[in-house]
Order: C-alpha cells, then sequence, then structure tokens
C-alpha cells in the first residue's frame, strides 16, 4: 500500500507530551502510535535528531505517510506492528520514553474506503491494520447478539446498546452488513426519533465508537500492554499516554494504578508477602487537558487526556 496524497493530522498536546517525556540526548524512544508522525518529529526536532526513536503503527498506510515525513532522521526506525507486541518487536531494546496516542487519527476517520466514518457510504471495513482480522462488517455479521450489546454498552456507554443489536441481528437475517449506512440505519431503526432528534451529534458515533474498539481490540489487552512497555523501560522513563475517551482513560488510570501499587495481600494485613513491588510512580499535574487555544485551533482535541508514569529503578 503507498501513502495517501496527503495525510492530515494536528498532533494533540504536542508540547505537553514532549515535556512530559523528559527527553534526552542518545536517549532511546518509541512512538507506538506514529500516524502521521506529528508527535513522532516533535521528539527528533526537540533533540536536534540525537536519539534513536521507533516509530510504529499498525496501519501501513499511515507508517507509509510517517516515513515520508520522518525520511530526514536517521535515528527514526519504522516498524510495522501492534504496540500490545513491542516486547517481541524490540528484542533486547530498553527505552528512555514511549509515547502513545491512542485511537484513530483524523486521515484515517477521514478517508471514506477505510471505513471509520458514518457521513460516507463506504465498505465496512474498521481496521486499523486491513491486512489481518476481521472487518466490522465481517464482525457485526457473526457475533452473538448479547455480544454485541455488551461491545456497544461498554465500549460506549450506549443507552440503546440492547435495542441495537437486536435490530443488528434482524438486519442481518434479511442481508449481511456491508456498508457504513448499513449500520446508520441499523441506529436509525433501534433509537427512538425523538430520542434522535434531541441529541448532540450524530447518533451513530457511539456505534461505530464501540465496533471499531470491538474490531481492534483496543480496550481489553491494553493493561497489559502498558505493562509490558513499562517492563522495556530504563529507570526514569515516562510512559505517556494521550487518551480520547472516558472508557480508554478509565483503562489506563486504572493500569497506572495497578503498576505504582500492584501489592494483592489483604488491606488488614500487617505487612506485604505477595512480593510485587510497584514498578512505577505517577507524576504530579497530570492528567492534563489541552489549552483553551488548542481547544480553539483543534476542536478534535476537546476530549483528549495525557497521562504519564515514570519507571522506577527495580
Ligand atoms: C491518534 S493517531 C496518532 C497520530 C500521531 N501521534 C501523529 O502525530 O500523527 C493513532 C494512530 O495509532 C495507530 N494505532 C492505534 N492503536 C495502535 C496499536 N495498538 N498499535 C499500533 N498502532 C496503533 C492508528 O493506526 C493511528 O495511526
Amino acid at each position: 500500500m503507498s501513502a495517501p496524497a496527503e495525510f492530515s493530522h494536528v498532533p494533540v498536546l504536542l508540547p505537553e507530551a514532549l515535556h512530559a517525556m523528559n527527553l534526552k540526548e542518545g536517549g532511546v524512544y518509541l512512538d507506538g502510535t506514529v500516524g502521521g508522525g506529528g508527535h513522532s518529529e516533535g521528539i527528533l526536532k526537540a533533540l536536534g535528531g540525537r536519539c534513536t526513536l521507533y516509530a510504529m503503527d499498525r496501519d501501513p498506510e499511515a507508517l507509509a505517510a510517517a516515513g515520508t515525513r520522518l525520511s530526514a532522521w536517521p535515528g527514526a526506525r519504522l516498524l510495522h506492528g501492534n504496540f500490545h507486541d513491542a516486547p517481541g518487536l524490540l528484542g533486547d531494546a530498553r527505552l528512555d520514553g514511549v509515547l502513545l496516542d491512542l485511537g484513530v487519527s483524523s486521515w484515517q476517520l477521514d478517508t471514506p474506503s477505510r471505513g471509520f466514518s458514518y457521513h460516507e457510504d463506504a465498505p465496512l471495513d474498521m481496521r486499523m491494520d486491513p491486512t489481518g482480522g476481521l472487518t466490522a462488517a465481517e464482525w457485526l455479521n457473526g457475533t452473538p447478539e448479547k455480544e454485541i450489546a455488551k461491545a456497544l454498552y461498554e465500549y460506549a456507554d450506549e443507552r440503546w446498546a440492547a435495542r441495537i443489536a437486536r435490530v443488528v441481528v434482524q438486519m442481518r437475517e434479511e442481508k449481511p452488513f456491508e456498508t457504513t449506512f448499513d449500520l446508520v440505519r441499523a441506529v436509525d431503526r433501534a433509537i427512538p426519533k425523538a430520542v434522535r432528534r434531541k441529541e448532540e451529534g450524530h447518533p451513530a458515533r457511539r456505534a461505530f465508537q464501540a465496533v471499531r474498539i470491538a474490531v481492534n481490540g483496543e480496550i481489553a489487552p491494553l493493561a497489559g500492554a502498558l505493562e509490558g512497555l513499562a517492563g522495556l523501560m530504563n529507570p526514569g522513563g515516562r510512559l505517556c499516554v494521550i487518551t480520547f475517551h472516558s472508557i480508554e482513560d478509565r483503562a489506563v488510570k486504572q493500569a497506572f494504578a495497578r503498576m505504582k501499587n500492584p501489592c494483592v495481600c489483604p488491606k488488614d494485613a500487617p505487612m506485604c508477602v505477595c512480593g510485587r513491588r510497584p514498578l512505577v510512580s505517577l507524576p504530579k499535574g497530570y492528567p492534563l487537558t489541552p489549552s483553551e487555544s488548542e481547544l480553539q485551533s483543534n476542536p478534535r482535541s476537546r476530549s483528549a487526556r495525557l497521562r504519564v508514569a515514570e519507571r522506577l529503578g527495580i
């Protein structure tokens, strides 16, 4: 796959993320969600290129765009893959910092053929990595009703989850799901018209978010992935994560809390006997949200939050 002609994505919380990473010359960094390369370029510029930067994305088209943008920097090493698999992909590299800017890029959302957008009728794909896994259409056509309802509720707080799942199953019995507008129609049929009219934003927004999260396995493996990344880091290294919705943010917050305090001994035990030691500390001042001026210049940043954990020397 070649790089799209115009890869447009404005990096969110850029100065805040660069500051949070405590960058140092000669360091080894991982941008696990390189996208269009905005944050990666920021890291390389801040260090005048005097670092090694692993730039990873599971989307080969995003990686191609990042490759073009970062081609002037010899320290940049492109990697196709899921950051959940970073410990295997990076071999014995030790990291001085990691940045994860979770979710999908504006470019992915705005490219109709990727199937993330409820504004355009296109094949219902939604895979960040189109080289493998089920498409959203395949997932909707083959997943039991209860599981669809659970995903809609857990990944998007969709209060009409059960009704949407019921309609999906009814519709797919007549004709399998194929396009984004099939899913839009299912939501339209399931949510009463009066409710749809009153709602802020597109009524299918939550269903699209939930199906995307389910298809790409974004939440369930996140805690384990963060712990795996913290395990690769040198003491003092910062694990910086930008989230875009409350479900993702809660998962990161809870994972950080467990890494800070992994002890599973009973609360009233006189001393710790489980042997689990804290892996990180949580620097003060976080989470951070975008400034007023960022919100004005980039409204898509409105739900972003930056959380930071610092690797302890154990
Ligand atoms: C919000 S965008 C990142 C934008 C980037 N920071 C920039 O400045 O252009 C998220 C990117 O992360 C990728 N991504 C999301 N989850 C991933 C994962 N688990 N492993 C690797 N890449 C992932 C997506 O394909 C997408 O390109």
